[in-house]
């Protein structure tokens, strides 16, 4: 047969994009025994958000068993408090293609050597004990109403079992969350767990969904790429006796005559006048600025010297000028007699100054950027701009106040750490995963990448584990309530009709289109599309919310 003839090969589509999950994620229980103090749960109202998955929702998910690589029966919630985990992993595994493997997470306070086996014996491949500390006192602190000899029973149970089941095949694993106070205990639990027989250990940063956790989070808001390209950046400078952390003071270093800072003065006032808080942020949502803020308020209504001219030389023109700014401001005080009359009197006697010969409003322009900086200064203030310039051509984005403001004796400690820990996996054998230390600008999301599916104990179905659930975290300062996000109810639908919806395949689509911003690295963030109570669109007008999720971002890592 020649190769024109031939059966032409259609290749398998991409998990994402065949017609059935390729992952799922059953969480057959959300009550626990443990009340870790990083955990969502801890900040649920438990009496309507704890339940158990019915019988008749985990029947419905077994039409996708025979396509599925993998079955995580976990999710929020302790595992092993289901009495019918050992009955959900038999019937999933006679039913899942060879080469699959099913596995959950488990706090491990409830593994003896009898659970251990009935587990091995049901068919479970994979297991994932969670600890964060090898230090009792901090364990305790943690892992509430647990303690670490728990965990060690638990991997020692786990690997009799494996020994006495005949299944070398079997995995053990841990998962560490790293918080600021548990870092440096990575290495040496690393090193215990291996001796008592894991093969793997995953570790993530902790996601603050308490406020307490926020101070906890060991990430940088940075991307790699910006820390990198900054750190250069500021070799260069210091190899020319320039600090670029001194930015800020020479970026706003001003001169002008005193009649021109009577005018910058009083154009502050204006924008003050005219920017209450609200409109502030109303003025840099449309604007999608990051000028500092009293130069929006004006820039908003007055884009060139010309248009100022025009505003300002004529009294229809300001005068309209002020009914616009203020309708963009949407306040109706504002435009009542007390905004809009003491614009229009400040205005007023600056007219009357321009009469007079003094400084004249037009001028606003060339005063507000008249700088008196030394050659030293205006050299640092350049190489900024070369740096941002840089940045732009490789579209990477900089927030040069939270690169200046690094921790970096912070960040050299968890390198440190990491490779301690990473000596510890080569002289082990253990596969180990470790998150990244800044979140990584080539996002990948793995969950929709890997063709994965979230099934809540209500039978609801998710795309991803940051919309599993509602809740609100604490990211770098700001709280950020995340809502779940759902494509249908089992009890109405069956599995391969929910991934196949619409929809659904669309969301995939557009997440696999990676073209979010980095809200993150954004000067107005939280902005008003993220603070919507219902996520629409993002600035760019994708309708993922994935612009401001930092799992794509390589700092959370899960058993998957
Ligand atoms: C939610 S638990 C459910 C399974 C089980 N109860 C356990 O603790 O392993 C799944 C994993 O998430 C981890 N985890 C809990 N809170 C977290 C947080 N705030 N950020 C990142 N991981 C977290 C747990 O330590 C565990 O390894
Ligand atoms: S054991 Fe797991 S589910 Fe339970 S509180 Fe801790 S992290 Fe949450
Ligand atoms: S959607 Fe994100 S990147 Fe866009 S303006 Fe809002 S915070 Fe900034
Ligand atoms: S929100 Fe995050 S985890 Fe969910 S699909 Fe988007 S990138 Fe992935």
């Amino acid at each position: 047969m020649t190769q024109n003839n031939e059966t032409p090969q259609t290749e398998m589509p991409i998990p994402p994009r065949r017609l059935w999950p390729s992952k799922l994620f059953v969480e057959t229980t959300t009550r626990c025994n443990l009340r870790c103090r990083m955990c969502v749960k801890e900040t649920w109202d438990r009496s309507t958000m704890e339940g158990e998955m019915s019988d008749e929702t985990f029947a419905v998910l077994e039409s996708a068993f025979p396509h599925l690589e993998a079955l995580v029966l976990n999710g929020v919630g302790e595992p092993l408090l289901d009495p019918r985990l050992e009955e959900f992993i038999s019937r999933a595994k006679m039913l899942m293609p060879a080469g699959s493997w099913v596995g959950f997470q488990s706090n491990g306070m409830l593994l003896d050597g009898a659970r251990a086996v009935s587990l091995l014996e049901a068919g479970l491949d994979r297991i994932c004990i969670s600890a964060d500390a090898l230090n009792p006192e901090t364990f305790r602190q943690i892992r509430r109403g647990g303690e670490e000899q728990g965990v060690e029973r638990a991997l020692v149970a786990l690997h009799e079992a494996k020994e006495r089941c005949g299944r070398p095949d079997f995995q053990i694993g841990l998962e560490f969350v790293l918080m600021r106070d548990n870092t440096r205990e990575l290495p040496d639990l690393l090193r215990r767990a291996a001796s008592l027989g894991a093969s793997f250990a995953i570790v993530t940063h902790v996601l603050a969904y308490a406020e307490s956790s926020g101070t906890q989070t060991a990430f940088e808001s940075n991307m790699d790429g910006a820390v990198e390209l900054f750190n250069e950046w500021r070799n260069k400078a210091e190899s020319e006796g320039l600090e670029l952390a001194n930015y800020f003071k020479v970026l706003w270093k001003y001169m002008r005559t005193p009649s021109e800072q009577e005018l910058a003065g009083f154009l502050a006032e204006f924008a003050t006048t005219a920017s209450l808080d609200e409109g502030l942020d109303k003025v840099r949502e449309i604007m999608g600025s990051s000028l500092p803020s009293k130069q929006i308020t004006i820039k908003s209504f007055a884009d060139t010297r010309g248009q100022l001219q025009q505003l300002f030389g004529d009294d229809q023109g300001w005068r309209d000028a002020l009914e616009r700014l203020f309708a963009v401001l949407g306040d109706p005080e504002l435009r009542g007699d007390s905004g809009f009359g003491r614009a229009e009197a400040l205005i007023r006697s600056w007219k009357e100054g321009v009469a007079n010969g003094e400084a004249c409003l037009a001028d606003y322009l060339t005063v507000i950027w008249k700088y008196s900086r030394t050659p030293k200064e205006q050299r640092l203030y350049d190489l900024v701009e070369e740096m941002k310039a840089e940045a732009r051509s490789r579209d990477i984005s900089l927030h040069l106040k939270n690169l200046m403001a690094r921790d970096e004796e912070w960040a050299a400690e968890m390198e440190r750490v990491f490779a301690e820990a990473r000596t510890v996996a080569l002289e082990t054998g253990l596969a180990l995963t470790l998150p990244g230390i800044a979140p990584v600008s080539s996002r990948r999301c793995e969950f929709v990448e890997g063709g994965g599916a979230f099934v809540s104990w209500n039978g609801n179905v998710h795309p991803c584990y940051f919309l599993w659930h509602q809740y609100g975290c604490h990211l770098f300062g700001r709280k950020k309530f995340v809502n779940a996000k759902s494509f249908g109810n089992l009890s109405e639908s069956g599995i391969l009709d929910i991934w196949n919806a619409p929809a659904f395949r669309a969301f995939r689509d557009d997440v696999l289109a990676y073209d979010f911003p980095y809200c993150s690295n954004c000067n107005v963030v939280p902005c008003q599309y993220l603070k919507a109570e219902e996520f629409e669109q993002d600035c760019y007008g994708n309708t993922v919310p994935c612009g401001d999720c930092f799992w794509c971002m390589g700092v959370f890592n899960c058993l998957q």
